[in-house]
């Protein structure tokens, strides 16, 4: 086991002992390849750098306390690459192909993954760009699919505390017919400016609304929503939200406790009927709202009067981190052990 400092991790960049790239060329997928080294080699015209042919995807590995190291969903992660792909026109790696390399590179990288009761985790970056020239908007001919592995903590250093969220009617992540359900790199430089905004006013991060109208609720920040009324699970549904694979699961948890679902359009004024709130996605599990202001109204809504986070919440992260590590059986059949 390496001997980093893993209980202070931040959610960053270290070097590992290596990543796996795969080369589709007109179509036909090579064979997997180890590399030690941290640059691509990429010709200036290749599609990635000038039309956004670009699609990412994350996850993470996870350490047990038995020692075993599970992977969460993976094939979760390869079926939304297969989708972003395709909506971008590239070629994307089959789910044996991409189910394969992860476990390959975190097989190879086993000494990072984080100690059972260390909070970090490997997270695991597998990336898919068209690395063949072109001038005119066309596609690539050749993609390039690689994933690099780094050991990571929370990324939220205060872990499972309620954040503060604005929301952000001056922006758009995405359009309503767009790229939104897409995990594609555009989407996060679209939503760059509108962090940095929401950072220097001092909030976690941003509530989006539909592009449209600016009625419903769509995504917060690099995250799903979700909010708990009574036995109510309830979560927006709209073309212009990645499907998260942490919502997923938080579902069937949900229903495995006997919630009702309701995945629908939710409007921003059933925020103030709302027991609690919060955004869920790989990084971070389950990030509790405190609270959501509204810079039109100047009306605050707080889910966390007395600074904790909701029951249900709570249920549902601690049940869902428990499979992740191996604490409770698996009976979803969720996790592979490598
Ligand atoms: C825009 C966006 N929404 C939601 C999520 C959560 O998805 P997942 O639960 O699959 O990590 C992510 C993170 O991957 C994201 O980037």
């Amino acid at each position: 086991m390496n001997t980093l400092d893993w209980k202070n991790l931040s959610f960053g960049y270290l070097p590992t002992k290596g990543n796996i790239r795969c080369y589709c060329r007109s179509g036909k997928w090579g064979k997997p390849e180890i590399t030690t080294s941290e640059e691509v080699t990429l010709h200036m015209a290749s599609t990635c750098l000038h039309y956004g042919q670009d699609v990412f995807e994350g996850l993470k590995a996870y350490r047990g306390a038995d020692g075993h190291i599970r992977l969460f969903r993976v094939r979760e992660n390869a079926k939304r690459m297969i989708q972003s792909g395709l909506y971008l026109q590239m070629d994307a790696p089959s789910e044996e192909l991409f189910t394969d390399m992860v476990k390959q590179v975190v097989k190879l990288n086993e000494e990072f993954v984080p100690p059972h009761d260390s909070g970090a985790t490997l997270y695991i970056r597998p990336l898919l760009i068209g690395a063949s020239p072109q001038v005119g908007v066309k596609r690539a001919d050749d993609y390039l699919f690689l994933i690099f592995v780094t050991p990571v903590g929370p990324y939220f250093k205060e872990g499972f505390k309620p954040v503060s969220v604005i929301i952000d009617r001056d922006h758009d992540r995405a359009a309503p017919l767009g790229t939104g359900h897409t995990k594609c790199g555009g989407n996060y430089a679209a939503s760059l400016v509108s962090l940095n905004i929401c950072h220097n006013l001092g909030y976690s991060t941003m509530l989006y609304l539909d592009a449209a109208e600016k009625k419903y609720i769509d995504e917060c920040g690099p995250a799903n929503f979700f909010a708990i009324r009574g036995n109510s699970y309830i979560t927006p549904e709209s073309h212009s939200i990645l499907p998260s694979i942490t919502n997923m699961s938080l579902i069937e948890l949900a229903k495995d406790m006997g919630m009702t679902i309701e995945r629908r359009k939710v409007e921003v004024g059933e925020l103030a009927t709302f027991d609690e709130a919060g955004e869920c996605g790989t990084a971070a599990v389950i990030t509790p709202i405190g609270k959501i202001f509204d810079p039109v109204t100047s009306q605050t809504f707080e889910y966390c009067k007395d600074g904790q986070a909701g029951k249900v919440s709570t249920a549902l992260y601690n049940r869902l981190r428990a499979i992740q590590y191996g604490d409770e059986t698996d009976k979803f059949g969720w996790v592979d052990i490598i």
